[in-house]
């Protein structure tokens, strides 16, 4: 496994955000999370991502346990996470945007000059790995279209040589066809052999690109399932609990 978390626990004051949660992902692996509203989606990304701090249980990332204090040691680790607001500035390129933070210099008679040419290159590259078109790299972010801006935020995690790139709820506000876009975007990173977390409230898209699904609920991450030998019906009966109904009743 690329990534491991065991018997994590989050509280927030008296609340039990997340109850004792494994959760692992493989290389080359999508692996979905899906759950109520509360269940602790988020809550548990926040905590792969280093934006929260478990209260219990144990990271790993590659094989070494990390604790992660802040964002910034997860994506050192090789961990991006692309929120529903991207984090992009509008007013700037694509190239400016990829950049954002690390831009490539080269020495001019000792100074250090911004090297245009090397990542305006690398820029055409990474979009042309993931299949992702802009009108230009240089045109600005806000003048472009949800999907086109989910894949330069991909673009930019990869230039960050993120492994593991966790998405939550990347198509929520798109387009269908830009839906379709991003699931592209999601299959070629697992073609290139990095894990995805996708969490998504659309069923169908999971069942489009994941390799496995992990079920929350209440906290706990209640069942993992290979989508293919899984159900929608299954996963939305785990989701709302009708299994725990039907338990009861019999
Ligand atoms: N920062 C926080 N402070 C207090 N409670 C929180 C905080 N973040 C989340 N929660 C609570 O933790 C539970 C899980 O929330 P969340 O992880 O956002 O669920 P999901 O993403 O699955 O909808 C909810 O009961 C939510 O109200
Ligand atoms: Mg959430």
């Amino acid at each position: 496994m690329v990534f491991r978390m065991s018997g994590i626990v989050k509280r927030f004051g008296g609340l039990v955000a997340l109850d004792r949660v494994d959760f692992s992902v493989a290389k080359g692996e999508v692996m979905a999370l899906v759950g109520d509203n509360g269940a602790g989606k988020s809550t548990l990304i926040k905590t792969m991502s280093g934006a929260h701090v478990p209260d219990e249980g144990t990271i790993e990332m590659e094989g070494k346990l990390v604790h992660f204090r802040s964002p910034q040691e997860a994506w050192a680790s090789g961990i991006a996470t692309i929120y529903q607001e991207l984090a992009l500035a509008g007013k700037m390129t694509v190239v400016d945007n990829i950049f954002l933070g690390r831009e490539i210099k080269k020495p001019v008679l000792g100074v250090p000059f911004l090297d245009r040419q090397a990542m305006r290159k690398r820029t055409s590259e990474l979009l042309s790995q993931l299949d992702v078109h802009v009108p230009s790299i240089d045109s600005w972010v806000e003048s472009m279209s949800g999907g086109q801006r989910q894949g330069v935020a991909i673009a930019r995690a990869l230039n960050m040589d993120a492994r593991l790139i966790i998405m939550d709820e990347p198509t929520a506000a798109l387009a269908v066809a830009e839906v379709r876009k991003v699931l592209e975007f999601i299959k070629n990173l697992r073609a290139q052999g990095k894990s995805v977390v996708l969490i998504s409230h659309n069923i169908q898209d999971v069942f489009e690109v994941s390799d496995r699904i992990s079920v929350m609920r209440h906290g706990r991450c209640i069942a993992v399932r290979e989508t293919a030998k899984t159900t929608p019906q299954e996963i939305i009966g785990l989701i709302t609990g009708a299994h725990e109904v039907r338990a009861a009743a019999s």
